[in-house]
């Protein structure tokens, strides 16, 4: 008995020391790499195709690679990963033939963006988007788009910043998050007509909002995401940029918790400019798709009403203590700080806004209708949401977050 019991106590410990190794293992070894694949992917750059991979890079890229900076997809801090994952940076994925992608294939375009493996082999971690049932015709969108003279993609002198998982973020990498295969066939979209197949298309595959509005991302499954536990039913508590949890909606057609009342204008408005039905905006990470098509949204929403009904009330999100003057009280109750944190820096920078619009009344005016002068743009429309009364406070404070000093000179009247 006493032998035995020995034996079991070494054997243990050879348990625990694998552990420690393997840990160890992980803790010092970067991301896992695998075998890069060649794939032939000719991509022709017509008009039409960089109009619409304009649009999918707008909803599908802009948000993580845009820095206000320098105006271009030169790649900046994820500031809302959770601490806990490590830090991530985002790349530059300008025409640039060093510092962006220009040299790249597009074949290495593709592959990476279908299974998430970058052309050097390295892995590129969940909080990179993945593609790997979107249609050829939507990448040679997206690639036509990386490789036109647009201002977003315009070759930029920038260095990427390397990000530094950590070690949880890299066990992640290693265990449940792994590449995709790439298609051993072509992939093509429904069409457009059957307005329920191709809204389920836009929903799996081209912009991934079962990702976000399902139970999980880890128990998501990607390849087949209808599969995926609660699908569309929400409830992925999500962090913003301040850190509160966020709560994704349930899209499902339930009537009481669900979107099962919602008519298609009510829906096509919160789609594309971020507000509800009652006016309560929708705060980040869920940002208006703007470059949707009216056909598109009504598309998706014919398809959520045909998916399985899941019965789950959604929590509210955390909300924000409402503090200081009057300005920043609205600037927080309507989450402007979502998309622009506490500085003005956040996500987005508004910090130009003031000096590019001097004037109370111009300011206003762009607060309202920003897609008035940038088409596009993933800011809500807030005429008709925030008071009246409450936009003279709201344009000082952000005239107060706004940058000082010589730039104003420099700030083009609009940008883009
Ligand atoms: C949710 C944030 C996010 C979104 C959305 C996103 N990316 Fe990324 N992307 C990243 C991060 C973070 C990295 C760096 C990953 C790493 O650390 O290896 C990255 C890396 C890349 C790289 C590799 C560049 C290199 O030099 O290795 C390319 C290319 C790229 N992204 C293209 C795209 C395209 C095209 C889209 C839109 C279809 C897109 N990304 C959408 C976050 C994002
Ligand atoms: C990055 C994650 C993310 C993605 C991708 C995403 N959403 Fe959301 N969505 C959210 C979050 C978080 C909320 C909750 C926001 C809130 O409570 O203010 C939300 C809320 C909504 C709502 C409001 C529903 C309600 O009952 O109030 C709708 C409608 C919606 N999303 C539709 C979509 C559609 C359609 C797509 C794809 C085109 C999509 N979302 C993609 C995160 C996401
Ligand atoms: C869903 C994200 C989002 C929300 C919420 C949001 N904005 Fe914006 N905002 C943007 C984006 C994107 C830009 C463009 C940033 C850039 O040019 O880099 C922007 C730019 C601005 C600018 C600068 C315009 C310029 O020309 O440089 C101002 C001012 C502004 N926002 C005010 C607000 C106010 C006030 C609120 C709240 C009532 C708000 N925003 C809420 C996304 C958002």
């Amino acid at each position: 008995m006493k032998k035995a019991l020995r034996w079991l106590g070494i054997a243990l410990l050879l348990v625990v020391a694998a552990g420690v190794a393997a840990a160890a293992y992980v803790a010092v070894s970067p991301i896992p790499s695998y075998p890069v694949v060649k794939v032939d992917f000719p991509v022709d750059v017509t008009p039409e195709r960089v109009a619409r991979g304009k649009r999918s890079v707008e909803m599908l890229c802009a948000g993580c690679h845009m820095d206000s900076a320098t105006g271009g997809l030169t790649g900046k801090r994820m500031l809302d990963l959770p601490a806990r994952f490590g830090e991530a940076w985002s790349r530059n994925i300008t025409a640039h033939p060093v510092k962006g992608i220009g040299g790249w294939t597009n074949g290495e375009i593709a592959y990476l963006l279908r299974t998430g493996v970058a052309r050097d082999g390295r892995y590129t971690p969940p909080w990179m988007v993945k593609l790997p049932n979107a249609s050829d015709a939507d990448l040679r969108d997206i690639i036509a788009f990386l490789r036109s003279d647009d201002p977003l993609v315009q070759a930029r002198d920038v260095d990427s910043r390397e990000s530094k998982p950590s070690f949880l973020g890299k066990v992640l990498c290693r265990v449940t998050f792994k590449p995709f295969p790439y298609p051993a066939r072509p992939v093509a979209a429904p069409p457009p007509h059957d307005e329920v197949a191709y809204g389920g298309y836009l929903v799996n595959s081209r912009l991934l909002c079962y990702g976000c509005h399902s139970a999980d991302f880890t128990t998501n499954d990607d390849l087949h995401p209808e599969k995926s536990a609660g699908y569309l039913g929400g409830g992925n508590a999500m962090p913003d940029i301040g850190g509160k949890l966020v709560p994704t909606a349930n899209l499902t057609p339930d009537g009481e918790t669900g979107i099962g009342r919602w008519t298609a204008e009510e829906f096509r408005r919160a789609l594309k400019e971020g507000i509800r039905p009652d006016n309560r905006p929708l705060r980040y990470p869920m940002v208006p798709f703007r470059p949707l098509a009216d056909e598109e949204a009504d598309a998706i929403f014919a398809y959520l009403r045909s998916v399985p009904s899941i019965r789950n009330k959604v929590k509210a999100p955390e909300a924000y203590a409402l503090t200081g003057d009057a300005g920043k009280q609205v600037y927080y109750a309507y989450g402007c700080n979502g998309c622009h944190g506490d500085t003005g820096e956040g996500q987005y920078d508004l910090r130009r806004g003031p000096l590019r619009y001097p004037t109370d009344d111009e300011l206003i005016a762009w607060i309202k209708h920003p897609e008035r002068l940038r088409p596009g743009i993933i800011m809500p429309t807030w005429e008709g949401v925030i008071k009246e009364e409450e936009y003279p406070p709201l344009a000082a404070y952000v005239r107060s977050l706004g940058k000082p000093g010589p730039a104003a000179a420099s700030v083009p009247a609009v940008a883009r």
